[in-house]
């Protein structure tokens, strides 16, 4: 596989990658495509036993399709932290994060691409998530912007019906991919390292 298109620095690429939540219409191109599943499954995996699976969604009507049930995994999601919204102007303004992501709700419809990561036999998320964040990562070098994204139980049958996914193979992510509409890549915000890490033993400050 030709990989040289993904000739950022890792670094640059790891410490500019963002949530993309709103992306401009236009499609991704189909090597393009193949060559961020081809990132994907470079990936380490449990024993190699490669039980990821990527399911990649171009299909106009069945985006439009998947955008309503994702817009009512996203609000089943909410009620189970208790709180009533139905749409987005429910969210108080303040809170931006909820309101960012019930952004995404709404668009989910109009994304240019969306990759399932999945696994066989019901296999576990930690052998797919560093498949996932590989593919984000590559997704990045070319501009394309991402956020990984879960469902909600309520909506798991309709979702395997819309794709005829078996009911051995489990869901993990829902990976909306699309050239960025207006955020820019960079600017995450994390706690400080030595807030995060300790060294040595835990409790013990990390030296920097
Ligand atoms: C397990 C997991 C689940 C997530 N679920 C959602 C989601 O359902 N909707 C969403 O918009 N973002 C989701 N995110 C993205 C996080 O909200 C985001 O990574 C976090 O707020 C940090 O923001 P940043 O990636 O822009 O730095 C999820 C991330 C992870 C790792």
């Amino acid at each position: 596989m030709d990989y040289s298109m993904l000739s950022m620095p890792v670094g640059e690429a790891m410490f500019t990658q963002r949530s993309i939540r709103r992306f401009r219409p236009d499609p991704i191109p189909m090597d393009i495509l193949h060559l961020l599943i081809e990132a994907a499954v470079r990936a380490p995996n449990g024993g190699n036993r490669q039980i990821g699976r990527f399911l990649v969604l171009t299909d106009r009507a069945k985006i439009r399709e998947f955008g309503t049930l994702y817009h009512d995994a996203w609000y089943a999601k909410r009620r189970d932290e208790g709180h009533a919204w139905t749409r987005a102007e429910d969210i108080p303004a303040t809170d931006k994060n909820h309101r960012s992501a019930a952004g995404l709700a709404d668009h989910m419809k109009d994304v240019p691409c969306v990759v399932f990561a999945l696994a066989t036999n019901n296999g576990p998320a930690n052998s797919v998530i560093p498949a996932a964040q590989n593919l984000m990562l590559a997704a990045r070098t070319l501009g394309i912007g991402s956020v990984p994204t879960t469902l909600h139980a309520t909506v798991m049958d309709r979702f395997r019906a819309m794709f005829g996914i078996p009911g051995d193979v489990a869901f993990h992510f829902c990976i909306p991919l699309g050239y960025p509409a207006d955020a820019k890549f960079g600017g995450s915000l994390r706690r400080p390292t030595n807030e995060t890490t300790f060294f040595e033993r835990w409790g013990f400050p990390a030296p920097w």
